[in-house]
């Protein structure tokens, strides 16, 4: 008897699941603003943004979608009070920590892109563990940027192919854009299709700079925090409503 294929069978009707992006980033904004509203400290957003990060992973890995990539901290973000850089580094490591198990049960392959070398060590190590536990897993391949910038990624790429020609390793006929993206920390993972920003702002914030460039964006003004299954499957609804020309025309 042959293995059942992977069923999506909970995907809406009315979504064509042969269309479905292969892969989704998210900028989690509005915690704060989702506190605020409350009268809660900004923490509680961000624990709350964990939640909704948590159900749509699994939202993905159940309809289908084979990578999702989530914006966690960027490189502007060490300048927020002290007080909240230290919640969130002592957050991820938390919850890294306690959804091992979970991720294992989900298939979930975790990795972590960005300049990890600035975090606190422990948390690197619970990252490193994480990551090795996990690098085998293939129902979802879920991306945390932390310590996230596109400038620097782009920047660490060029450092690292200058020093391949200097040595003489490489030509610099041998420099183009499929030798470039093996210099980035997305290396292996298929450029966003669909790029998810809450709480209204029209930006990308240093977010992936390189693989968006044919993104299909979608902003909604709801706060990261109340994102939940039915605003996603408006997303994808208005993602499979586009027409993706990647700078063609029709035929
Ligand atoms: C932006 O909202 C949110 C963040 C900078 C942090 C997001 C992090 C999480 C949801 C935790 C993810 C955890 C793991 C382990 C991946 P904001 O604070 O900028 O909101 P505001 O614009 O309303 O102030």
């Amino acid at each position: 008897m042959t293995a059942e294929p992977l069923v999506h069978s909970l995907i809406p009707d009315d979504l064509e699941a042969s269309r479905l992006p292969q892969h989704v980033a998210v900028i989690m904004d509005g915690n704060g603003r989702w506190a605020r509203q409350r009268g809660l400290p900004r923490i509680m957003g961000h624990r709350r943004g964990v939640d909704t990060l948590k159900k749509l992973l699994r939202c993905c890995r159940d309809w289908g979608i084979p990578a999702l990539t989530a914006y966690a901290f960027s490189t502007e973000n060490w300048g927020r009070p002290l007080e909240e850089v230290d919640f969130l580094m002592t957050l991820f490591e938390r919850v890294l920590r306690q959804e091992l198990a979970e991720m294992m049960a989900e298939d979930v392959c975790i990795r972590f892109v960005g300049d990890l070398t600035a975090l606190p060590r422990s948390l690197r190590e619970e990252i490193e563990r994480a990551m090795a536990k996990t690098v085998d897993n293939r129902g979802i391949r879920f991306t945390v940027a932390t310590n996230y910038g596109g400038r620097q990624e782009i920047v660490q790429a060029c450092r690292a192919i200058a020093a391949l020609a200097q040595e003489g390793k490489i030509a610099l006929d041998d420099i183009d854009e499929t030798l470039f993206q093996q210099y980035l920390y997305t290396a292996g993972t298929a450029d966003p299709d669909l790029l998810i920003r809450t709480s209204g702002e029209m930006r990308i914030s240093n977010f992936l700079l390189w693989q968006l460039a044919y993104a299909e964006i979608y902003v909604t003004n709801t706060l990261w925090p109340d994102f939940d299954q039915t605003e996603f499957h408006q997303a994808l609804s208005a993602y499979q409503r586009r027409d993706r020309r990647f700078g063609k025309v029709q035929p």
